[in-house]
């Protein structure tokens, strides 16, 4: 069995750094954490993300932005949209979040991340510093922006397992903030989110 710390089987023992999280934060004035964006492609997430950093950045906070297509366009080249592969892209997103938070930073992540059980387990293995942000905008008005033209391609068949037409989308259950871009200016939303999350 492997634990967080230990795993015999493959000879790894987790090495305790001198230079802690909480000194880093200390430096940094500032609590490490993360805001994960979830919700439909084109509800909004990489923009409000966007304009919610640069808000954060404007009050001096030290932040990091980790976004679906950017992404998958590096680390995560290697996977495609299948189920086992979302899995293991938000896996890896979360691992990846954590180790920014342990340098001190507040992230922001923008992916559609699906499945409530992934989002979940990003929880579990980022902790107590995990803020889900739920980007509510429906379906239908999605499907309108249709920014990349992805859903037109998928009502036609020409891409497998999309979200919102041929793969589910579980809506979280208990966001720490939730808003709907429709007929809304992104400034709006980002007074919205910075006023649920406490920035
Ligand atoms: S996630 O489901 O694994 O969280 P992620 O946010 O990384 O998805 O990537 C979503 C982006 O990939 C979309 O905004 C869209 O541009 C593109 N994409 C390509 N194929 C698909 C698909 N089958 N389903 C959803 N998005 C897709």
């Amino acid at each position: 069995m492997e634990n967080q710390t230990v795993s015999k089987e493959r000879n790894l023992t987790w090495h305790q750094m001198d230079i802690t999280r909480g000194y880093r934060e200390e430096q940094m004035g500032q609590k490490a954490a993360v805001i994960w964006f979830t919700g439909l492609s084109g509800s909004g997430k990489s923009t409000l993300a966007n304009a919610l950093e640069k808000y954060l950045a404007a009050k001096g906070k030290h932040t990091m932005l980790l976004d679906g297509d950017n992404v998958r366009l590096g680390l995560n080249r290697d996977l495609g949209f299948s189920e086992k592969d979302r899995v293991e892209n938000i896996r890896r997103i979360a691992e990846t979040a954590k180790l920014m938070n342990d340098a001190g930073l507040i992230v922001l992540t923008s992916f559609i991340s699906p499945f409530r059980k992934d989002r979940e387990e990003a929880r579990r293995i980022i902790g107590d510093c995990f803020l889900e942000v739920y980007v509510s905008t429906p379906l239908e008005e999605c499907e309108r922006r249709d920014v990349k033209g992805l859903y037109q391609a998928a009502r036609k068949g020409e891409i497998a397992e999309f979200t919102g037409i041929t793969s589910v989308y579980e809506a979280p259950l208990h966001p720490q903030a939730v808003t709907d871009t429709s007929g809304k200016s992104v400034e709006a939303c980002v007074a919205e989110l910075a006023a649920a999350l406490g920035y």
